[in-house]
């Protein structure tokens, strides 16, 4: 197929998924906070304190100040608390932001806590850089699994535009922090972002140098995601979104990282294959989120936290959850959503398709899957078509965010 109808498919894809997301922006069902009913889904936990705010980011968060924090945690217990008196068990734990080890005492108790009330064997955590420390990361030793790091790029006039160079360091002193924390937990995960507006493909093969060059066990690439939160501060901070060069970039990373990362789901680089992958895309697709702003997926519903830390607290005295709105998805949303995981992690058991056989057709007919011993795989475009495809969607989740937040008196 030749770039032309590529692309055109791959604008298709955006629309099918905005349209999809649309119908869930109306998240004004009723209905008990989601139970587990037995099964073994993933927790996740919302830290949203940061010390600063990035001018790309969407993620729902707050300006650090210590009274916050300590009020959080405290109504976070009792989430949790509640969260097992309906119960629900988990395997893994994955703990997002913000930037969670702003709140070091506060986040160790946490997971100590979730330990001791569920059976968690995987911890997951994510950090902004300049929390990062030899000393800090060793009092995670037996307690987090993977820590993943913000470094974003190496390179500094990316940094500085970004905001993040006064504030977490230039790109050597950032290769430094990470050099020094690898191999004091089992696994080490580094986040960059590609395709920065005046990002070139030098500066992108620089950063994919230094990043062999330090060899942490996983790495996230995620492509540049701009939506109705960040737009604007986008284009004042950092330029015009270039979505030419999306493509272009993602092959050469793919082709860059395949000896040291053998393994690749989507956006995540592995150098071998473990179940704990990126706190973005869940492998199992249920999961109960606790914590303000937090979702959660469970039995067809997606379920949608308390965004206000005020009506996060009111809400956990008054009945024990902060699942404040929820939607229903259709049966057909639901096998969609399923495909979209499954092929943005490169295959699916030909069986999973029951009830897409015409989508699995199609997808066939535009080559962007093939099958290979009862397995449907992604081809090269397959891999960049879901990989956008996932990149839509979590753009469309920021207009659920944007409408949640609006009418919020604590917006900072
Ligand atoms: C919730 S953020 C927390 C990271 C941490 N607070 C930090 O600043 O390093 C997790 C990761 O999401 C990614 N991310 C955030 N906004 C993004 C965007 N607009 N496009 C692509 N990736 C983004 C970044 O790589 C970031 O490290
Ligand atoms: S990238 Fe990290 S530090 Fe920056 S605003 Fe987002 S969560 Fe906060």
């Amino acid at each position: 197929m030749n770039e032309y109808f590529e692309n055109k498919i791959i604008k298709l894809f955006s629309h099918f998924i905005n349209f999809h997301i649309n119908k869930y922006l109306h998240a004004n069902e009723k209905f008990p906070p989601p139970n587990g009913g037995g099964k073994k889904l993933f927790l996740y936990i919302h830290v949203p304190f940061c010390t600063m705010f990035c001018p790309y980011c969407s993620f729902h968060k707050f300006i650090f100040s210590k009274q916050r924090a300590d009020d959080y945690f405290k109504y976070l217990k009792l989430e949790l608390l509640h969260i097992k008196s309906l119960g629900c068990s988990f395997e893994r734990l994955i703990i997002g932001g913000g930037s969670p080890l702003l709140c070091e005492d506060h986040l160790i108790k946490t997971i100590e806590f979730a330990k001791s009330i569920f059976s968690i064997r995987h911890v997951s955590c994510e950090s902004d850089p300049a929390r990062i420390s030899t000393q800090s990361v060793k009092r995670l030793k037996g307690l987090v699994d993977r820590l993943s790091v913000g470094v974003q790029t190496f390179d500094d006039e990316l940094l500085k535009i970004t905001n993040r160079y006064d504030k977490f360091g230039s790109g050597l002193e950032l290769a430094e922090k990470i050099r020094n924390i690898t191999g004091i937990l089992p696994i080490t995960s580094v986040d960059i972002i590609f395709n920065f507006p005046s990002q070139t493909k030098e500066s992108l093969m620089r950063d994919i140098e230094m990043l062999k060059k330090l060899s942490p066990e996983q790495a996230s690439l995620y492509p540049l995601m701009v939506s109705s939160i960040t737009k604007n501060s986008i284009r004042e901070k950092m330029g015009a979104f270039n979505a030419e060069n999306e493509k272009l970039y993602f092959h050469i990373i793919k082709k860059e990282l395949q000896e040291t990362y053998p393994i690749k789901r989507g956006w995540s680089f592995m150098k071998k294959q473990t179940d704990l992958i990126d706190e973005y895309a869940a492998d199992k697709n249920e999961y109960i989120g606790a914590g303000a702003g937090a979702f959660s997926f469970l039995d067809g519903r997606l379920h949608i936290n308390e965004f206000s830390l005020d009506n996060y607290a009111k809400s956990i005295n008054r009945c024990g959850s902060s699942a404040a709105y929820g939607k229903s998805f259709s049966k057909k949303s639901i096998l969609y959503y399923g495909m979209l995981n499954g092929l943005y992690g490169g295959s699916m058991k030909k069986e999973e398709f029951k009830g897409l056989f015409c989508e699995l057709a199609a997808l066939k007919f535009i080559k962007a899957v093939k099958e290979k011993d009862k397995m449907i795989v992604t081809t090269p475009f397959g891999d960049y078509l879901f990989m956008n495809a996932m990149k839509e969607f979590y753009i469309g989740m920021d207009k659920i965010r944007e409408k949640m937040r609006l009418g919020m008196s604590d917006k900072l």
